[in-house]
């Protein structure tokens, strides 16, 4: 590979702000400082005017996932060449272990599809449904050997993924002693499920109802409760999409007394409140994922837990079902709950979104700094799940995955110029200043202003080291 040099670009890391010249050579960053002396072979790419940014990584994606009746629309391959033009260079997916389906078997089912589809780097958590001493055995094994760190469990839909108390407590228990973390889906299952049936009885078929059956208060309760259980297994725990306030509030107060304890939020709690659900609509189906959409006043907590780092990053959970039945040959997408809302496929496409709009909403709106949103879309998340510092920095050694970006050139959000699979996007309209130019993956130009320069297959697996610490 010819060796590169990105010339006079403002390089913003969590914690630099600098301008120098990068010398990539062989995937890595090798040299930094003003003014490098290079020989006359080395590719010069000018980044003047621009930010270099570390590429982002995305640590909740499900890409090709299958949910009951439904499989998310975009493939590995369009949902990580979406994510590039992101601005993003490493996602963390999902494996699925499920009736039949060993934990290592997830890993190795996953692993081939990211082998034959990925244009970025990825890793799995697994998501565990049942727990016994195989399973146990297995996710010690994945810690150590498979370079797969965290596990999600779901306190979340009882007759399919939702595990109890004790599985819980018991995983917390194994992996909190072999470097590894359990991320929680924290809402209250079973009473959610009562609800669901009481709405549906009294004739509530309307997406609407998604979100009136999922109430903030048990979400409050459950991420309450997989904190209890992590102090009694000794374990640090994460909670994945958190969105209400009733939750981040045993949140800041464990991180308080000192508990392990670790959250995201996503982009579409940041900029959609549950004002969103007010009509019997079906359109509102693109409003429907769990947790749904909550109050301005959650909002407005979520925003400043960012900057006090009650939070600490912001993942998409990009879950992407289309609008249209039948787009692109998808099957069984949003549709497929016309005439029953907990039948609509739970999730929203946001991986080609995160960066453009946090840099927008977070960063020019003043509401959290340039190095803290480095810090909320890469670092953390690298140093979180284990990747850093080959992942989530700009330094000699680490990974050229590098992000070219113009905080100045605006653009407006749009499904039709994104490159997933999905037919929407939340944010479809939306003005925002803050653009991706060029995407460098372990030194490549894989996105190079609307071109794209990736190769199908070329992403690698990233083998995690352990996950929960700093
Ligand atoms: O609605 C959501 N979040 N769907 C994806 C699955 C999950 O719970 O993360
Ligand atoms: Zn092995
Ligand atoms: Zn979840
Ligand atoms: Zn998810």
């Amino acid at each position: 590979m010819t060796r590169k040099i990105i010339r006079n670009g403002r390089i913003v890391t969590a914690v630099d702000d600098y301008t120098a010249d990068l010398l990539i050579d062989d995937g890595c960053i090798v040299a930094i400082g003003r003014a490098l002396d290079v020989g006359a072979d080395v590719e010069v790419i000018d980044a003047a005017g621009m930010l270099v940014l570390p590429g982002g990584v995305d640590c909740h994606t499900h890409m090709d996932n299958t949910f009951g009746d439904s499989t998310t629309c975009d493939s590995f391959e369009s949902g990580t060449r979406s994510a590039a033009f992101g601005g993003t260079t490493t996602i963390v997916d999902f494996a699925f272990q499920r009736k039949g389906v060993s934990v290592l078997e997830a890993i190795e089912r996953a692993r081939a599809k990211g082998a034959d589809g990925a244009c970025i780097d990825y890793g799995f958590h697994v998501i565990v449904t049942g727990v016994d001493d195989q399973a146990l055995a297995d996710m010690q094994h994945a810690i150590r050997h498979e370079g797969v760190s965290s596990f999600k469990m779901f306190m979340a839909y009882p007759g399919s993924v939702m595990v109890d108390d004790a599985a819980i407590f018991q995983a917390m228990r194994m992996v909190g002693q072999h470097g590894g973390m359990i991320a929680l889906h924290a809402e209250n299952g079973t009473i959610i499920e009562l609800l669901i049936k009481e709405a549906l009885a009294q004739g509530h078929t309307a997406p609407k109802y998604h979100a009136l059956t999922r109430p903030a208060i048990m979400e409050g309760e459950a991420t309450h409760r997989g904190i209890k259980l992590a102090e009694l297994a000794d374990a640090p725990v994460y909670f994945v999409h958190l969105s209400a306030r009733e939750a981040l509030k045993h949140v800041v107060e464990a991180r308080d007394m000192g508990v392990p304890v670790f959250a995201e939020t996503c982009p579409h709690y940041l900029f959609f409140d549950d004002s969103a659900y007010d009509s019997e609509d079906f359109d509102l189906a693109r409003y429907v994922m769990s947790p749904p959409l909550r109050s301005k006043e959650s909002q407005q907590a979520l925003w400043t837990a960012l900057r006090t780092d009650d939070l600490q990053l912001v993942s998409t959970d990009h879950c992407p079902f289309c609008m249209k039945e039948g787009h692109l040959g998808r099957v069984n997408q949003k549709p497929y709950g016309r005439n029953d809302f907990s039948k609509i496929p739970n999730g929203v496409p946001g991986v080609e979104t995160r960066m453009a709009t946090l840099y927008d909403g977070g960063v020019r709106a003043g509401r959290i700094s340039l190095n803290r949103f480095v810090e909320l879309v890469s670092t953390a998340p690298s140093k979180l799940f284990g990747l850093f510092p080959q992942k989530g920095t700009i330094a000699v050694g680490s990974d050229a995955d590098l992000v070219i970006f113009d905080p100045d050139a605006p653009h407006v959000i749009s499904a039709k110029t994104q490159h997933g699979n999905c037919d929407f996007t939340l944010f479809e309209g939306r003005g925002v200043t803050g653009q991706v130019k060029k995407v460098l993956l372990r030194g490549e130009l894989i996105v190079d202003g609307d071109r794209w320069l990736g190769k199908t297959g070329s992403g690698r697996y990233v083998a995690r080291g352990e996950s929960g610490g700093w």
